[in-house]
């Protein structure tokens, strides 16, 4: 997969999937913008994907901020004169609490970061797409919580399922413009976050393999990268799709 002479913008690249995703664009030839709240790890994957020989820039990003939101876009143009992919990766599980036990503040921050968030990146990345010509590809990062519901991840699982209709209705307005706009659904894949969900308890993790992948393990930020990549580079007749990359959790009956 080829992104030579293409620009990437990452939001929430700095960890996880994100950065697994950063590297894959400037493996693969991009211009990458690495968009995320955490100066020195975002530096970091800037660094790395210069010292490897691309071409990479950190821009401080708060998803949650509209203003940064607009900036990280606004830093793609100026740095790199144009945009061409974008990635929207930041999410959180909130508390894993019933519905009953989930506050008010509980909920206003899932939705804050999974869907408002992620509104602000896809409408601005859009906006910018439409004024530069020459179409794009959008992928938001959803998860097989967005069509399997979890106990405890209501409010997680519902900003997944609305991002994904969201992703869906961008798909078509956008498509006789050239933009594409996917969603991925991950797994269980090993990142932070995943090992914070399961108290990095190593049988919760082995159960939670064996329980919901066929496959019986947990992903790789990497294997997910690459689905990132394929969606923007390869998969040229693919819009609207959410693709699971989750050890066939969701083909299960
Ligand atoms: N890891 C999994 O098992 C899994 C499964 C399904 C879906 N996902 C989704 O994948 C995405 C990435 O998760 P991950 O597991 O790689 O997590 P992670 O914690 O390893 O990385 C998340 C990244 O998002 C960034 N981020 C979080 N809040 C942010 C904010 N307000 N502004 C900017 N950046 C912010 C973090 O700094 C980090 O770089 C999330 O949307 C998550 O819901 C993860």
């Amino acid at each position: 997969m080829n992104a030579t002479g293409k620009v990437a913008l990452v939001i929430g690249g700095s960890g996880g999937i994100g950065k697994a995703s950063a590297l894959a664009f400037g493996r693969a030839g991009a211009a990458v913008v690495v968009a995320a709240r955490r100066e020195g790890a975002g530096e970091a994957v800037a660094d790395a994907i210069t010292s490897a020989g691309g071409r990479a820039h950190y821009v401080p990003t708060d998803i949650t901020r509209k203003a940064d939101v607009e900036a990280s876009v606004q830093a793609a143009v100026s740095t790199f004169g144009r945009l061409d992919y974008a990635v929207n990766v930041p999410g959180i599980t909130g508390a894993v609490v019933p519905i009953v036990e989930c506050s008010d503040e509980n909920w206003d921050a899932i939705l804050q970061t999974n869907l408002t968030g992620v509104f602000w990146a896809m409408r601005a990345e859009i906006r910018q797409m439409l004024a530069q010509g020459g179409g794009g590809a959008i992928v938001n990062v959803s998860s097989a919580v967005g069509k399997r519901s979890f106990p405890g991840l209501g409010p997680y699982g519902a900003t997944k399922r609305a991002m994904e209709s969201l992703t869906e209705t961008a798909a078509l307005e956008y498509a006789r413009q050239g933009i594409r706009v996917n969603a991925i659904a991950p797994g269980s894949i090993d990142t932070d976050t995943f090992r914070g969900f399961t108290n990095h308890d190593p049988q919760t993790i082995k159960a939670m393999a064996e329980t919901y992948h066929p496959l019986a393990r947990i992903g790789d930020p990497d294997e997910v990268a690459q689905a990132v990549l394929y969606l923007c580079t390869a998969a040229t007749f693919t819009t609207g799709a959410t693709v699971p990359v989750d050890g066939g959790w969701l083909f299960r009956p």
